[in-house]
């Protein structure tokens, strides 16, 4: 299964942190800090007022999180990322972000346990329904569609693998005016590209494959 760009380019690979390349280190250091420091008062005034980007606080902005967020934005071909403190952080954020009250989402069926229970606990007492569909039956995907603000997809999905048409999906969400979201944990950016498919957002797991030696948690 490849689906999205018909080559992994492994250039990409080699990215952000050839900019800063600290101490002209291969792997970049890590910035094992809560606060910088600013080096002087016209400096601190300066970022503040949003005249300059800098870190300050590491929930905002730090550097080895952004070489992460560089690294995965070029991987995933997207204009930019965003580091999550988990997979799960990633999803609930990602998700929130677009729904209210009274919204509706639909979701590919057999997603990611967590999630599932997410859409069945919290969504609920939002009054935010979730409706399941068979990703392989894009009649079905269509049917559902009408008035969804947001399309929750999976492929393939957690346990029993499910494939799907990534590109047709994201077309039928798209037409309906859904914003399309993907966990794409499983196939990994090296296997499929979905913003090059047409989805909106793509969320990731970096437990699994991202990280690939079960040593990391983002
Ligand atoms: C497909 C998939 N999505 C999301 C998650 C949640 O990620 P995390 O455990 O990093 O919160 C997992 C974790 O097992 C997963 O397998």
């Amino acid at each position: 299964m490849n689906q999205g760009n018909d080559l992994f380019d492994p250039a990409s690979l080699i990215v952000a942190h050839d900019e800063t390349h600290a101490f002209e280190a291969v792997v970049p250091p890590l910035v094992q800090t809560s606060l910088f420091t600013f080096s002087s008062y016209d400096e601190m005034v300066s970022t503040y007022r949003g005249e300059k980007v800098r870190p300050v606080y590491t929930r905002g902005l730090n550097p080895t999180v952004r070489l992460f967020e560089e690294m995965l934005a070029k991987l995933e071909g997207a204009e930019d990322a965003l580091g999550f403190a988990s997979g799960m952080s990633a999803i609930s954020s990602t998700v929130l972000s677009f729904v209210s009250p009274g919204d509706r989402i639909v979701a590919v069926r057999h997603v990611y346990p967590d999630a599932f229970r997410l859409f069945g606990t919290f969504m609920q007492r939002m009054n935010i329904e979730v409706t399941y569909v068979d990703g392989r039956d894009e009649a079905a995907v269509e049917k559902a569609m009408p008035g969804a603000k947001l399309f929750y997809m999976e492929s393939p999905t957690s346990w029993v693998m499910e494939a799907h048409d990534v590109g047709a999906l994201a077309a039928i969400g798209k037409r309906h005016g859904a914003v399309t979201v993907i966990d794409n944990s499983w196939a990994s950016p090296v296997f499929q590209q979905p913003i090059s498919l047409g989805v909106d957002l793509v969320v990731h797991s970096a437990s699994k494959y991202l990280g690939g030696h079960s040593d990391v948690v983002s």
